[in-house]
């Protein structure tokens, strides 16, 4: 009886608090539903979603380090580490001690499983060409290719140039470097020479890997042209190793230059991983900072690998029989980790697309994902906005129903081209993940779980599960708009910027001090504590997602013989996101034939890269500065978007804005 009694006390307790929980719901519910429709998800979606429950969040904050050490299990490791996370602000370690190695994960594991003989890479050349790789097939080549690495002296901890097309080779050319401990630094084929040789000088590479050239839009891009003008600034490269992929004559150089066919012809069969530390560097990776030199960023194995693996999972929602395909190109942070690290560690089939979308027509893109059945799209609001302003119709001839999942990445993604693209491409059965992250950051911060996650059109959400983010204003205090901050390390954080520790404090941690991380982005909080990433808020503009500093192309401008003073900045683009406005001073003995402003765009081409070219060049008798002598971007910024003037009190003539606001208008 006794016990009778306490039953029913018990199962009346149990009935009591959910329904005081839910008395607090319906009141909240005014306000902000707790539990709303999922308009944009449909019901099928989410039933088969692999993670259906916000436990993992819960978990996650209960206690950060065991939720992440629970998903380092997700790899394959040759040593279990000693501890989850050592935290001294800015240095992180995690699972220290551990011993893995990147390919293995990626490759190695899955001779095991029924995972060898099914097709990683489904490649398609630019013109039509086809290859497709089983993990086996890879395994084999990456084996191979190791091998050819350690002939030609490379070692665990040498740097390793890769400029290459997206050809399958560039998949075999970074894992090899992981299984042998040698860093690579890829750098982007549309790089110009110039930036190449800085890339391969800063990282002290010891070889080059490249082509002998790529196709763009039916063209050829000479890789092999420009990797030998930039090494004759690099003499720490001893040998370069090309791939014949256009079949074009190219200059070879006896003791330097290998074919890539002709090594692999000797090379030995298998080649044993090396085994690495968690914390060794598995790559560094340039990107834009705030000054005109680009940052090489450190990406460790360890960290990196359990950040890549676990978010590709719970971001795309991976099934077996998905046929993936991310846009990015392996010269950025996302064709590293969402081409080559976290789909392969995943045993993912997915597609590698070597050329642009509107080549031959621009119906490429969706004919590409008809014919091999693409389910998971990632692509960038750039590409979508275009796809949009080409019109439905390049899209209604090709069957794309096997699409299931949409995915965002790079910039900001407008609610409307966030419309655009889950009616018209997912036929309103694809969640969207608008994925936010930086090269810094190395894998996916806040982004949708799409089976948990209700959506809401250009939003990335919540944080993910392990990750904190902070929004803080002007004071520093936590606020609904202002500055995104990252409150806490998370594995797959940069470990440094190459050979500038000093930058790597200052970009990164010495903005706002207290252990945070600065992520240089402005975001928004609404009442249903929803971010919205609104832009940078520094001196790195955003063009077609791809990440440039002003004084990048400033220094690159004033480096033309006639050019005195540049002032760069970036407008808003409806289909870039922001092109790059120029405002230049000419050298006053300075005489030009021809076209000037053309001339000065193919400079800062030469220099940087086809991404810099500016957009407009306006030129100008003097930009608007303080007495102190710092150019007010600010002000040149009001003008571009026929903003009211902000305050003007400390130019040294304020007088100058009218004639640049009078040229600005003039074309
Ligand atoms: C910057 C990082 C992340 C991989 C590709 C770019 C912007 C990126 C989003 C997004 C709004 C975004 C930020 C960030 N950004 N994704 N979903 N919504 N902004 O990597 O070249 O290192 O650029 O891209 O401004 O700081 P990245």
């Amino acid at each position: 009886m006794i016990f009778r009694l306490f039953n029913l006390l018990f199962l009346e307790l149990i009935l009591i608090l959910p329904l005081s929980d839910s008395l607090i719901a319906i009141s909240d519910k005014q306000r902000a539903p707790i539990n709303p429709p999922l308009p944009y998800t449909t019901d099928q979606f989410k039933e088969n979603a692999n993670l259906q429950s916000s436990d993992i969040f819960t978990e996650a904050k209960q206690d950060p380090e065991a939720f992440w050490e629970k998903q380092a299990n997700c790899l394959n490791w040759f040593h279990p580490w000693d501890q989850v996370l050592e935290w001294n602000p800015p240095d992180a370690k995690w699972f220290n001690g551990g011993k893995l190695n990147a390919c293995y994960n990626c490759l190695d594991r899955h001779m095991q499983t029924e995972t060898r003989n099914k097709i990683a890479i489904y490649w398609e050349g630019e013109r039509g060409e086809k290859k497709s790789l089983t993990y086996e097939d890879l395994y084999i080549e990456v084996n191979k290719f190791s091998n050819v690495l350690k002939s030609l002296g490379v070692q665990k901890g040498d740097r390793v140039a890769i400029y290459l097309p997206m050809i399958p080779e560039a998949v075999v050319a970074i894992l090899s470097c992981a299984r042998i401990g040698a860093i690579h630094t890829v750098v982007f084929g549309g790089f110009s020479a110039d930036s190449l040789a800085n890339r391969i000088l800063d990282a002290e590479a010891k070889l080059l890997i490249t082509a002998d050239g790529g196709f763009r839009k039916g063209k050829v891009v000479t890789l092999k042209e420009a990797a030998d003008t930039a090494i004759e600034q690099c003499p720490c490269i001893k040998n370069t190793i090309v791939i014949k992929h256009t079949d074009l004559p190219v200059d070879m150089q006896l003791e330097k230059d290998h074919w890539y066919h002709d090594l692999m012809k000797e090379a030995p069969a298998t080649c044993p991983p090396e085994e690495m530390d968690a914390e060794d560097t598995l790559f560094i990776l340039y990107t834009s900072g705030t000054t005109g030199k680009p940052k090489g960023i450190i990406h460790t194995t360890g960290g990196y690998m359990v950040g890549a693996t676990m978010t590709t999972r719970w971001v795309f929602d991976i099934k077996p029989s998905d046929i993936y395909w991310c846009t990015a190109d392996i010269g950025w942070i996302t064709g590293h980790t969402y081409v080559i690290y976290g789909p392969l560690s995943n045993g993912m089939t997915q597609l590698l697309y070597e050329g642009v979308f509107d080549w031959p027509e621009r119906n490429r893109p969706w004919q590409l994902i008809e014919k091999y059945g693409v389910t998971i799209l990632y692509t960038a609001p750039t590409a979508i906005r275009t796809f949009m302003k080409w019109g439905e119709e390049w899209i209604n001839g090709c069957n794309i129903s096997s699409l299931r999942l949409l995915g965002s990445v790079g910039e900001p993604i407008n609610p409307e081209a966030w419309m655009w693209y889950y009616t018209i491409i997912g036929k309103k059965k694809c969640p969207i993940v608008d994925t936010w992250w930086q090269t810094e950051t190395g894998s996916i911060m806040i982004a949708p779980i799409p089976g948990i996650t209700p959506l809401k059109p250009g939003s990335a959400t919540f944080p993910l599960p392990g990750i904190n983010a902070l929004i803080l204003n002007d004071l520093g205090e936590p606020s609904s708009s202002g500055s995104l901050v990252l409150t806490s390390p998370w594995p797959s954080m940069l470990r440094g910027i190459y050979n500038d520790r000093a930058r790597y404090e200052k970009s990164y941690w010495k903005q706002l001090g207290n252990g945070y991380y600065f992520t240089g982005d402005g975001a928004m909080k609404d009442d249903e504590g929803y971010f919205w990433l609104t832009g940078r808020i520094d001196d790195i503009i955003k063009v077609s997602g791809h990440r440039l500093s002003t004084a990048e192309i400033e220094s690159a401008l004033v480096d033309f013989k006639g050019v005195a003073e540049a002032a760069v900045i970036g407008v808003s683009d409806q289909i870039k996101g922001q092109a790059i406005v120029a405002f230049v001073v000419l050298k006053e003995d300075f005489i030009f034939d021809g076209s000037l402003e053309s001339t000065l765009k193919q400079h800062v081409v030469k220099q940087i890269s086809a991404i810099a070219r500016p957009e407009r060049i306006i030129f100008i008798y003097e930009l608007p500065k303080t007495r102190s002598g710092k150019i007010m971007r600010r002000l040149l910024r009001d003008i571009a978007e026929g903003r009211l003037l902000g305050d003007t009190m400390t130019l040294t003539d304020p007088s100058v804005l009218e004639e640049i606001k009078n040229k600005y208008n003039e074309d």
